[in-house]
């Protein structure tokens, strides 16, 4: 037995905020966000819009796209670093919502690669049989949790939702999934909560960029080659690099390893900034619905983020 996506979907808060508008925030300017990240662009949260919220908007589109109903859905695992409550879990939250009354639901904490870490343990409980159609989904109000006065992470986040919609099959979907951690990287790039750093103010995030880009780009091109190596796939069979769109440089380096041109890169950091564990699944959903995604197509999926966590997917669409 195998998972396949059988459906996706994504959302996107209104309100955007430009490069242009930060440099009346912080003392930043539009050429170096974008020359830096390749950032022009992020949309913003109103006080409404949370983390399920937007969940609940992303996979209402996805249960759509897969041709189901909310009480088909027997498992919820929702990827967020920036949950509405630390419990009830916003899985519970989006199960509630969505009426998903025959689902179990809970949160899995893997900060940017959370949705691959969420899509790993999907489709094992696929694999196994014990469920039949599960709702993977990538949530996240960053700017909730953003310093607004530091300049060197302020520009770089966004909030935003994705989901997909894994089921059982007999054909091949998700070929192999990949997680790995270094837990001696914590501290170069956190979300505080009360229990470590009680004399700073919770809730904001710490980033050391300089030190996560470096440890980004040596490391992002190993766990490719692993994935590729384990599964016997020659990096010229890969027709979509889907990575995490946290910079543009970190990705053009990763395509340059891969001997990927430009043009089979799911890109949609411009728009979105990065957001986290929604990045992966928001740019999936953006490249299906616009038809450069199509089924058949061999998918590759990479994702590192706090912890340090490394995550990759390899995926036959
Ligand atoms: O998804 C989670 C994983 N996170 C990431 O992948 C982020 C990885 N890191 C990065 O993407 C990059 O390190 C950044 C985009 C965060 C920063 O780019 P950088 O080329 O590493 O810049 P830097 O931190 O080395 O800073 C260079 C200069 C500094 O000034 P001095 O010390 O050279 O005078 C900073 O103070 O740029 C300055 N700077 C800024 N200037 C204008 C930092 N932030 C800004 C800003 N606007 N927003």
């Amino acid at each position: 037995m195998f998972s396949r996506i059988t459906g996706t979907g994504s959302y996107l808060p209104d309100k955007k905020l430009s490069n242009k508008e930060l440099e009346s925030i912080v003392d930043t300017n539009d050429e170096w966000i974008r020359s830096r990240s390749g950032i022009e662009s992020r949309h913003i949260a109103t006080v409404n819009e949370t983390s399920a919220t937007m969940g609940v908007q992303a996979a209402t589109k996805a249960l759509a796209a897969a041709n189901l109903t909310a009480e088909k859905i027997d498992l919820i695992v929702v990827a967020t670093a920036t949950p509405d409550r630390i419990f009830p879990s916003t899985a519970c939250m989006i199960q509630k919502e969505l009426h998903c009354t025959n689902a179990a639901a809970f949160d899995v904490s893997a900060a940017c690669a959370g949705f691959v870490y969420a899509l790993s343990v999907a489709d094992q409980y696929i694999r196994t049989e014990k469920y039949q159609h599960v709702l993977v989904i990538g949530t996240e109000t960053l700017s909730k949790v953003t310093d607004w006065n530091d300049r060197s992470t302020c520009v770089l986040f966004g909030d935003g939702a994705g989901a997909v919609v894994l089921s059982a099959s007999t054909d091949v979907g998700v070929i192999d999934t990949h997680l790995e951690a270094m837990g001696e990287y914590g501290d170069i790039l956190y979300l505080a909560n009360a229990g470590l750093e009680i004399d700073e103010p919770p809730h904001k995030i710490k980033m050391q960029g300089r030190e996560v880009f470096k440890l980004a780009v040596n490391s992002f091109s190993d766990l490719v080659m692993t994935t590729l190596e384990k599964n016997n796939i020659a990096q010229t069979d890969i027709d979509w690099l889907v990575p995490h769109q946290a910079n543009i440089r970190i990705i053009e380096a990763l395509a340059k390893r891969l001997n990927l041109p430009l043009e089979q890169v799911i890109i949609s950091l411009q728009e979105h900034g990065n957001t986290s564990a929604a990045s992966i699944p928001l740019a999936l959903d953006i490249a299906i619905v616009d038809g450069r995604i199509t089924p058949g197509d061999l998918l590759l999926l990479v994702a590192f983020g706090g912890g340090i966590t490394w995550a990759s997917a390899l995926i036959k669409y």
